[in-house]
């Protein structure tokens, strides 16, 4: 990607301005992060039923096989360690209009589940939503009624306390037109209610990003969806991909943008495909949450989850959201700052044919000057001192490249 001198000059002065302007906004809104500090200081990492078995297929059985999954796989030594229950868990509210679980499935109850979720070091999630129906009631016929926590939120809010929850999905579904509510006062009043609690429970809220949650929801959750459900398709990767690129100076520690969960391990997704799913996920500071049967993930595919210069990335606490610095013809540059003064540079092909992308320091807003530079693919490292950057990238591939500065 040779861009015109002026143009890259133009990209680099409005990359430093964005990144100083970052750096100004406070690392979240203060007053109203827990006492404990930031619940999720980097984006949070594991598995959530959804994208694996849907409504039908949910039982304690597979959150359970999903647990030890990410004890077995090494998933959860790499970071891997909320287990959230999505949809389709409620049974109807007792007779003091507490939450409860499907009895068939969840027999043992969900404090029993979150405890065995606890007994192996990691920690558990579940699924709730402002209005008076859940999405499963809305689109899949998810005959329970009753179970949303508008007029219960403090109640909720306590039931989940109690059980143990250290994460909750507070998840949209229309409640604006089944309830009358708006986005913004809806997900406040239940993170008030999650505080008001004392437990420290990551909020994760979700309504597809259609009310701009980037400009109100930092300081309100720790993270917000920025688009409506993901699928395992070429076409659903690249358009979330995409959508990020003008969120990137929303994203913080304890404030992150969620271009939704994983669909890795889902038919449908190329080798190259999967890599860039997970590559510019990480470039793009996004949660990293699994929604595949573990057992069933190749071993080459639980290694590329778990290779630790990518998740480095993703995990770096720094907390910058990569931004696009340059894009022609569907090959693109993407640039993250990192701790230490360090950059990655990710170098995408949206189109169906191999290539050479290329770019320069410049462009990506870094100094001249020698810099170490490691493919996180293959692991190789180069000094380079040339001030120009390429790498062959495969049909919808990623390159992703480690710079880091040699010191004299
Ligand atoms: C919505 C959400 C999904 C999932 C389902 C559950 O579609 O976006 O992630 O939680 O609801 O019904």
């Amino acid at each position: 990607m040779r861009s015109g001198v002026r143009r890259a000059g133009r990209v680099v002065v409005a990359w430093v301005l964005v990144a100083l302007l970052a750096l100004l906004v406070p690392a979240a809104t203060s007053g109203v992060l827990p006492p404990g500090g930031a619940l999720a200081p980097t984006p949070p990492m594991g598995w959530n039923s959804w994208n694996q078995v849907g409504c039908s297929g949910l039982d304690e059985r597979v959150v359970k096989a999903a647990a030890d999954g990410l004890v077995v796989s090494g998933l959860a030594r790499s970071g891997y360690r909320y287990v959230v229950v999505d949809d389709c868990w409620q049974g109807p509210r007792d007779s003091a209009g507490s939450l409860t679980a499907d009895e068939s499935r969840f027999p043992s109850g969900i404090p029993a589940l979150a405890a065995y979720v606890h007994a192996r070091g990691l920690k558990f999630g579940l699924y709730a939503v402002p209005g008076s129906q859940t999405c499963a009631n809305y689109y899949a016929k998810y005959p329970v009624r009753g179970i949303g926590s508008i007029g219960h939120e403090t109640q909720d809010a306590a039931t989940f306390a109690r059980w143990g929850v250290d994460f909750l999905k507070y998840d949209w579904c229309r409640a604006d037109l089944t309830d009358g509510l708006r986005e913004q006062p809806a997900f406040a009043k239940m993170g008030e209610a999650l505080r008001a609690t004392g437990r420290k429970i990551v909020y994760s809220i979700s309504e597809y990003g259609e009310q701009k949650p980037w400009l109100w929801a930092p300081g309100l959750a720790n993270l917000w969806r920025t688009s409506h459900d993901i699928h395992p398709t070429w076409k659903s990767i690249a358009d979330r991909i995409d959508a990020q690129a003008p969120l990137a100076q929303f994203a913080r520690p304890d404030a992150w943008n969620d271009p939704d969960m994983l669909e890795i391990g889902n038919a449908g997704l190329t080798e190259a495909e999967t890599q860039t799913h997970f590559g510019m996920w990480c470039m793009l500071s996004a949660p990293l949450i699994l929604g595949t049967d573990l057992g069933a993930l190749p071993r080459p595919t639980i290694d590329m989850l778990r290779n630790a210069d990518v998740l480095a990335l993703d995990q770096d606490r720094l907390g910058r959201q990569a931004f696009r610095v340059g894009r022609s013809g569907g090959h693109e540059v993407w640039a993250k700052s990192l701790v230490r003064g360090e950059a990655a540079v990710a170098l995408l092909n949206t189109t169906s044919d191999a290539t050479t992308i290329r770019t320069t320091l410049s462009a990506v807003g870094l100094p001249p000057g020698r810099w170490l530079v490691r493919d996180l693919w293959t692991g190789a490292e180069t000094s380079n001192g040339s001030g120009r950057l390429s790498a062959v990238v495969p049909a919808h591939g990623v390159a992703l490249l480690r710079l880091s500065p040699i010191t004299p």
